[in-house]
């Protein structure tokens, strides 16, 4: 079978240039070395353990489960009690994980940090902005987070068509594309537009090996990409998530007191979110993460099936469209 060979590939040991993107409450050892196992890269969300000591026992827990490469994601979000993120950056360098990704408010430091221990850093970030801070932190390769990108997308409103183009002519290290990739096409077309690789979150939160309710991921079935909807925008803190009673109610709110985090909190907390995809597997409960992307995805299918399906389609699609794009004189 032929292969996409790429920086990423080229550089971490992995076989196809596919991420799996840190997912809170989805992003355990079990998705990552699932994601790894099937030749992409997967990351353990570090946040999602609730202290160090869980973070370490789920790293060696991925350890048994894959000899690939994995990686964690380190998420900084402003919070009422933040967590203790010394604590986790430490148990991430002393575990020996060799790749992190980097996500949210205030990086630098923290990009220095594992710089310092020789980790490869993956920043995520959702503008032109705050990739070159981080190039300039010395982050090794970009995830551009388009504005389709369930989570985090930032408040400038501006998709991956655009941003990974201003990527390609702005940044002086390599990227990959973010936000909205379901398809083969999709990985071929951010090839093309310059991008090292792809990394996704809602297509692997459908996956097999997830470990959340299948009610959650029969909506991300069930649904299409009409059925996201931003919260947090009078916070400017957008996320994107699925659109539901919860969360329409917030937006709700939100116009009537605009700013005021004490009117919204009761509807948005973590523990809710936490609730749904684990226990009860009520889609309308919890303000919970979720991409447009949902409109490309109809069956639940294993982490193998997905990234294989990604490259050979991605494969095939460069392959028809150099010789219809282009006409040899001869
Ligand atoms: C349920 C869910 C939880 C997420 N949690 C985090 C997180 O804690 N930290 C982070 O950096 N990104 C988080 N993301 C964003 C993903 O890592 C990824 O950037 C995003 O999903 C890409 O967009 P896509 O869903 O369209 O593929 C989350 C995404 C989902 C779907």
């Amino acid at each position: 079978m032929a292969k996409l060979d790429t920086f990423l590939t080229r550089k971490l040991g992995i076989e196809h240039p596919v991420v799996c993107g840190g997912m809170h409450y989805v992003g355990y050892a079990k998705l990552a070395a699932s994601v790894s196992n099937a030749g992409g890269l997967g990351f353990i969300t570090a946040l999602t353990q609730p202290s160090a000591d869980e973070l370490k026992k789920e790293i060696r827990l991925c350890k048994t489960l894959t000899d690939k490469p994995f990686g964690v994601n380190f998420t900084l979000l402003p919070a009422l009690v933040p967590p203790n993120y010394q604590a986790y950056a430490d148990v991430i360098i002393s575990e020996g994980v060799k790749i992190v990704e980097t996500a949210g408010n205030k990086p630098s430091k923290w990009i220095q940090y594992f710089k310092k221990n020789d980790i490869f850093v993956i920043h995520k970030c959702v503008n032109i902005r705050h990739a070159k801070r981080a190039q300039k932190d010395g982050a090794d390769l970009i995830s551009i987070d388009g504005f389709e990108c369930a989570g985090h997308p930032g408040t400038e409103t501006i998709g991956n068509f655009l941003l990974l183009a201003l990527a390609a002519k702005k940044l002086n290290i390599p990227f990959i594309a973010s936000g909205g990739v379901g398809s083969g096409k999709q990985l071929a077309a951010a090839l093309v537009l310059g991008a090292e690789g792809v990394n996704c979150g809602t297509l692997f939160m459908s996956s097999t090996e997830a470990n959340i309710h299948p009610n959650i991921k029969q909506a991300l079935i069930d649904y299409d990409e009409t059925n996201t909807t931003h919260i947090f925008e009078s916070l400017n803190f957008h996320e994107r998530v699925f659109k539901n009673k919860t969360a329409l109610k917030v937006r709700e709110i939100e116009k009537k007191y605009p700013g005021d985090f004490s009117k919204i909190r009761h509807l948005v907390s973590g523990a809710a979110y936490k609730k749904s995809f684990q226990q009860t597997g009520n889609i309308n409960d919890s303000c919970w993460s979720c991409g447009p992307v949902i409109g490309l995805i109809d069956e639940i299918r294993n982490c193998k099936e997905i990234i294989n399906s990604l490259v050979t389609e991605a494969i095939s699609v460069i392959e028809k469209t150099s010789t219809k794009v282009i006409k040899s004189n001869l």
